[in-house]
C-alpha cells in the first residue's frame, strides 16, 4: 500500500479530489478507519472529551496524547497520522512547542502535529517546522481557547473576525503548514479561504467548499448520543447496537444460556 503523505494531500487538492479525514484514539478504531481508505487520521485532543469524559479539551496531557497516538500508529498502514499538540504544550513558548512536537514524533511514530491558532503562535509553528515536523493549522472555533470565547457557537460571522481568519490562513500557508482545519465558520467564508490558499482546508462545520472534511469518529458512529450539532451527520447508531448487544449478553448470562456446550471446553 502506498502511504498518504502531506504531498498526497496537496496533490488531491490540485486534482479537485476531496480529502476524507476522521479522528481515532486507539489501535482497534484506527485499524478499521485506515482499512476503509481514510486519507488522514487525527489523534485529536477531542480524546479529552470522548475518551476521558472531560468537559473541555484543556485537561488532556502530552503523555496522554502520546499514549493515544501510539495505538493509532500501530493500527495504520496507509493514512497520514496527525496528532494534536495539547493545551499548554506549545502556546507562547516556541522552545516548549518544539520539545513537545519532537516528543510526539519520537515516542508515537506519528507523521505530523496540529496546533490551534494563527499569528499568536507563529513562532511556535516556525520552530516546529524548522525541525522537519509537518504542521497542520487550525482556525475558526479553537476549543483550547473556549474560556476566551465562552461558547462553542459559530465563529467569524462578523467581517472583522472573518478578515482576520483569512489573514491567518494566508500566514499559515506562508509559514509552511501543509493543511488547515477550519472549524465551525460560515460556509461562504470557508469556501473563500479554500479558494485563496493552495494548501488543503479540512472543514468541520464549515460547509461544502472545503477541500476535505473531518468528523470525530465517535460522533459520526452515533456512540455519542448527547452531542448533536447541526454539522454532524450520523452514519450509524452504534449506541443502539451496543446497547442491544450488552442487554442481550446480560440476559444470556442471567438465564444461564451463555456459555452453551459448544462455547465450553
Ligand atoms: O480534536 C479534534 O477532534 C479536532 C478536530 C475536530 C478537527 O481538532
Ligand atoms: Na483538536
Amino acid at each position: 500500500i502506498k502511504r498518504v503523505t502531506t504531498n498526497t494531500l496537496k496533490e488531491l487538492k490540485k486534482k479537485n479530489e476531496k480529502i476524507a479525514c476522521l479522528t481515532a484514539y486507539d489501535f482497534s478504531m484506527a485499524t478499521l478507519v485506515d482499512a476503509a481508505g481514510i486519507e488522514l487520521i487525527l489523534v485529536g485532543d477531542s480524546a479529552s472529551n470522548v475518551m476521558a469524559g472531560h468537559e473541555t479539551t484543556l485537561p488532556i496531557t502530552l503523555d496522554q496524547m502520546i499514549y493515544h497516538a501510539q495505538g493509532v500508529v500501530r493500527g495504520v498502514k496507509r493514512a497520514l497520522v496527525v496528532v494534536d499538540l495539547p493545551f499548554g504544550s506549545y502556546q507562547g513558548n516556541s522552545e516548549e512547542a518544539l520539545r513537545s512536537a519532537i516528543k510526539i514524533m519520537k515516542e508515537s511514530g506519528a507523521h505530523a502535529v496540529k496546533m490551534e491558532g494563527g499569528k499568536e503562535i507563529e513562532e511556535s509553528i516556525i520552530r516546529v517546522l524548522s525541525a522537519g515536523i509537518p504542521v497542520m493549522g487550525h482556525l475558526g472555533l479553537t476549543p483550547q481557547s473556549i474560556y476566551k470565547f465562552g461558547t462553542y457557537t459559530v465563529r467569524a460571522k462578523e467581517d472583522e473576525e472573518a478578515e482576520l481568519l483569512i489573514e491567518n490562513a494566508k500566514l499559515l500557508q506562508e509559514l509552511g503548514c501543509f493543511a488547515l482545519v477550519l472549524e465551525k465558520i460560515p460556509a461562504k467564508l470557508a469556501t473563500l479561504v479554500s479558494q485563496q490558499i493552495e494548501i488543503p482546508t479540512v472543514g468541520i462545520g464549515a460547509g461544502n467548499g472545503c477541500d476535505g472534511q473531518i468528523l470525530v469518529v465517535h460522533d459520526m458512529l452515533g456512540i455519542n448520543k448527547d452531542f448533536s450539532p447541526r454539522f454532524l451527520r450520523r452514519y450509524a447508531d452504534l449506541a443502539g447496537i451496543m446497547h442491544g448487544a450488552f442487554t442481550s449478553y446480560i440476559e444470556d448470562v442471567k438465564s444461564g444460556d451463555f456459555p452453551n456446550q459448544k462455547e465450553s471446553y
